[in-house]
């Protein structure tokens, strides 16, 4: 099957760096690599531990983590944890390999571009050499926001997420798969030691993801709203956000309700997300849902219903692999939109 990023025999020559091969995001990554034809020996994979990865037919090695050997690369990608991004970023780059981050850590830097292909692709004609991609809920919420944002002008925005185990990373998809294993075999699906959630997950709804600040926001939710103005181009957009764990693997869901500037046209809606790049339109009125969407790379948007408050009122829930579209596959639809030069 084609990639859903742009791969050129180009991009294939590439000495490629994807620190934190270890995690589910970089899996992913190397996984959607070699599904596009990249040679492993062109694959440099580091981690904090040293392991081997078994992936379909092929197997990766993956080296402890050493600054000298990514350094001999033309592009990494990191999938680490943000204070481990936030310092390795510009260590790399200052040794000539250019870095698209996964984390959090610089996004919201304002000489550094944040991006969502489909929606803000332009910025990368400048050919940066340090990109940062998104969060996971704000990519799945962007896609069909940037279409209404296109035909309407976004007025204001409320985003409800339902996030998925593997948001936390291995350890969350661990914790969840541990209690659902304890219930399985008759026990309580207690809160599994190492677990990154605050409660158990199994048969539960945690309504905070990350830690919360003095004013009851979580940061989580402080990433929507301050990614959502950053991506949009509109640091004017009123956001509000709430987040909350969800027993589900992986895929994200968000319930948007959001007022527009000028009246919406249902038929044009449809047709003009049913046109967009990376979107699918569900007209399955109990859809779409996150076990169905699991390993797809397009978000897919349903329940698009006029809102109670008038003609500039509009409601949408939306799904997406936030492995994939929230993280690898934005990432190497970015570097697909790059030119290939060392
Ligand atoms: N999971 C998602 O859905 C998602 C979506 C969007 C963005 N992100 C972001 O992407 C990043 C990775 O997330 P993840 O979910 O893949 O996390 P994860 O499963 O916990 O994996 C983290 C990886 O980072 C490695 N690591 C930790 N410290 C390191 C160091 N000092 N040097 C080199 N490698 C180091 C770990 O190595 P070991 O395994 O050897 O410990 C592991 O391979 C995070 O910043 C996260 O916020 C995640």
């Amino acid at each position: 099957m084609k990639p859903a990023f742009r791969w050129t025999p180009a991009h294939l020559q590439l000495r490629i760096a994807v620190v934190g091969a270890n995690g589910v995001t970089g899996v992913e990554l190397c996984s959607l690599l070699l599904a596009a034809g990249h040679a492993p020996e062109r694959l440099v994979c580091t981690a904090r531990t040293a392991r081997t990865l078994a992936l379909g037919a092929s197997t990766l090695p993956v080296q402890a983590h050493s600054d000298d050997v990514v350094a001999q690369c033309d592009l990494a990608f990191l999938c680490t944890p943000s204070g481990v991004s936030r310092e390795l970023a510009p260590r790399l780059v200052a040794r000539g390999v250019r870095v698209i981050d996964l984390s959090s850590a610089l996004r919201m830097d304002p000489q550094i571009p944040l991006v969502v292909p489909e929606v803000n692709g332009d910025l990368l004609a400048a050919q940066p050499r340090l990109i940062a991609n998104p969060n996971c809920t704000s990519a799945i919420a962007l896609l069909p926001l940037a279409v209404i944002e296109r035909l309407y002008g976004l007025a204001e925005v409320i985003v409800v997420s339902y996030q998925a185990a593997s948001g936390a990373g291995a350890p969350g998809l661990q914790a969840l798969r541990a209690e659902l294993a304890d219930l399985g075999s008759g026990g309580r699906g207690e809160r599994a030691a190492d677990s990154p959630f605050a409660a158990a997950l199994a048969l539960n709804v945690i309504p905070a993801i990350a830690a919360v600040d003095a004013h009851g926001h979580s940061g989580e939710e402080q990433k929507i709203v301050e990614e959502l103005r950053k991506i949009l181009r509109r640091p004017d957009l009123i956001v509000e956000a709430s987040t909350a764990r969800v027993p589900v693997e992986r895929c994200h869901s968000v319930a948007v309700h959001l007022l527009t500037q000028r009246e919406v046209h249902l038929p044009e809606l449809y047709a003009a997300l049913e046109a967009a790049e990376g979107l699918v339109l569900v007209r399955d009125p109990h859809g779409p849902r996150p076990r169905e969407c699991a390993g797809a790379d397009p978000v897919s948007v349903g329940r698009v219903r006029a809102g109670n408050r008038g003609p500039r009122s509009l409601s949408f829930f939306a799904v997406g692999d936030q492995i994939r579209k929230g993280a690898a596959l934005n990432a190497l639809q970015i570097a697909g939109r790059l030119e290939p030069a060392p």
